[in-house]
Formats: C-alpha cells, sequence, structure tokens
C-alpha cells in the first residue's frame, strides 16, 4: 500500500488533519465551545507521549482525600477524553457533573480547545515526548488497537507514515509546535517532558501540584508515586483498559515498556539519519528541546 495516503476505516481529515474515526467531526467542533471553570485542567498531548501516566498523577494530586471511594472508577469516567465518541446533550451533561477540579484528556490540536479557557484561566499541562520514541510506541499501538485498524504493516512502513504526517492526528511536529509556540509563555500552561517524568518522577509530582497550587505532605506525595509506576498502573484494573476489548494483546500491551530510547532497537541508521535532519529542519527556531535518551 501506498504509506503516504493509507487510510484506516474510519479515519477522516479536519483542518487537513487525519482523525480517527472515535473522534468524529462534530465532536472535536464541539469541544471548542464547552463551558469550563476556572479550577478545570485539561491534560493535552499527541498520542503515545504520556497523557495517561499524567492524567492518573493529575487526579490522585488532585483528589487524593476521596480517592479510595473511586479507586475503582475507570481512569475515562474520572478523567474524561473530551472528544471521544458521539457527544450528544447527555454526555455534555455527563461532562458537567465531573467532579471538581475536573481533569479533562485531551488530543485536540491547539486552535480546537474550548475557547473558554483562556477566559477562565483554567489550567493545561501538555505533555510531550521525543518523537522518535513516540513514533515506536506509536506503532506497536497501531497494531494492536481495533479503532486503528490493526496496522499490519511493518515499522518501516510506519515509519514512512509517522514522517508522512499520514497517522491519527498528524504530524508530530505540527500539532507539538502548534502548543509551543502558542503556550510557551503562557502561566496557566504546563510543558511537561516524559523523559523527566521517567529520570525524577517524585520531582513531577511536586512539579505538577506546585502548578496546580496544591500543598501535598511527604507520605501522600510518595503514595502518589507508588501508585502511578508503571507497574501499579499495569495491574490496576482502573487505568490498564482491561475493560476495553479492543486491543490485541497477543499482538502489544498498553502498558509496552515505558521507557526512554527504546527507538534504538527500530531506528535503522539511514532513518534516524533522515530523522535527524527534518527534526534540525522543523524544530531549529523554536526553542524547544527533547530528550532522546542518547
Ligand atoms: P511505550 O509504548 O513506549 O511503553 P499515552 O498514555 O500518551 O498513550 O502514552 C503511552 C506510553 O506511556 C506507553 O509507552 C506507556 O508504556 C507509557 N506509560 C504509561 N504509564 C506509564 C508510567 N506510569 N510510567 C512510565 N511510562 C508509562
Amino acid at each position: 500500500f501506498d504509506v503516504k495516503t493509507f487510510k484506516i476505516p474510519g479515519q477522516h481529515y479536519l483542518d487537513g488533519v487525519l482523525l480517527g474515526g472515535y473522534s468524529p467531526r462534530e465532536s472535536i467542533e464541539m469541544v471548542k465551545t464547552f463551558d469550563m471553570f476556572e479550577d478545570d485542567c485539561v491534560v493535552s498531548a499527541y498520542p503515545k507521549s504520556g497523557q495517561t501516566w499524567t492524567l492518573e498523577l493529575l487526579y490522585l494530586i488532585l483528589h487524593y482525600d476521596n480517592y479510595s471511594e473511586n479507586e475503582e472508577t475507570d481512569s475515562l469516567l474520572r478523567t474524561p477524553w473530551l472528544e471521544l465518541g458521539k457527544i450528544d446533550n447527555a454526555r455534555i451533561r455527563e461532562l458537567g457533573e465531573v467532579p471538581r477540579p475536573r481533569v479533562f484528556k485531551t488530543h485536540v490540536a491547539a486552535h480546537q480547545l474550548p475557547e473558554q479557557m483562556r477566559e477562565k484561566h483554567s489550567k493545561m499541562i501538555h505533555v510531550l515526548r521525543n518523537p522518535k520514541d513516540v513514533a515506536v510506541s506509536y506503532y506497536h499501538f497501531y497494531r494492536m488497537d481495533a479503532s486503528l485498524g490493526r496496522f499490519p504493516g511493518t515499522w518501516s512502513q510506519f515509519y514512512e507514515m509517522f514522517m508522512a504526517g499520514n497517522v491519527s492526528h498528524g504530524s508530530w511536529f505540527d500539532h507539538v509546535l502548534q502548543f509551543w509556540r502558542e503556550y510557551k509563555d503562557n502561566k496557566d500552561v504546563l510543558f511537561l517532558h516524559y523523559e523527566d517524568m521517567v529520570k525524577d518522577h517524585a520531582g513531577a509530582v511536586r512539579k505538577i501540584a506546585n502548578f496546580l497550587g496544591k500543598s501535598l505532605n511527604e507520605n501522600v506525595a510518595e503514595e502518589i508515586v507508588r501508585r502511578t509506576s508503571f507497574g501499579s498502573m499495569k495491574q490496576n484494573p482502573a487505568t490498564n483498559f482491561s475493560k476495553y476489548e479492543g486491543f490485541d494483546y497477543s499482538v502489544s500491551h498498553f502498558y509496552r515498556k515505558g521507557k526512554v530510547g527504546d527507538w534504538k532497537n527500530y531506528f535503522t541508521v539511514q532513518q534516524n539519519d533522515e530523522f535527524d535532519e527534518v527534526y534540525r529542519a522543523k524544530m531549529a527556531d523554536s526553542g524547544l528541546n527533547v530528550d532522546f535518551g542518547e
């Protein structure tokens, strides 16, 4: 197949960006008009950047006191994905009734965020991860997830699709740079790097708590680190998507490796050289640096 035009059934374009059928055009357009509160926090990310981990960290930091009552509630209910599925009045009501402070997940592009976020000064955390590891993680996710068509191709074919921006949510460069350019100096927005979180998990908890103006005593902070380790989240039925039937675990796992630098096991020398050249050209004047784990 042609990697530049290959499409999974249900995928569609909005504003020139390829999107999965799980996020219909109407839903993404409606996100813009959502009612937001000043204590909301949106976690935005390009896919496979450590967003599930960040959502769980935020949920625990903000709702630790009554966490035990909701321990078994699925993470998609505790921290809903704004543009997932068809949005009707019932869904809007449901989102409105999420206990405050609300934490939301989104993959929409920067210009598709709820418009009220700016005037209400709602908070946003944008998680980003080095795009070589994102590509490898996304490849495995494309292979295992039914909503992404259980991609039957090879790593090299997926690499070409990723470089062409012909994957759900389009080009990593466009998605991330749009957020970075628009929000890097905005004090309501925190950019978190997956690699920093892996290097200093406890530091990430403190950084997020600080940003949200939440003080945590040391025992609570330690407990949050324990509950959000790769192993704990993989075991936890509320965070491991074990009720979702779309994943083929004979192919890969949602909690696959959780490491920095796995790309070295996939990228050929030629792919790496080509990638570095594209990376330099696209990122040159951005002032944004990512850690490839070299
Ligand atoms: P890998 O496929 O490289 O293992 P997202 O939640 O944005 O889809 O990102 C998924 C990636 O985050 C996966 O990467 C997954 O293993 C990793 N991840 C999820 N929870 C994690 C945790 N608690 N610690 C470290 N990595 C985690």
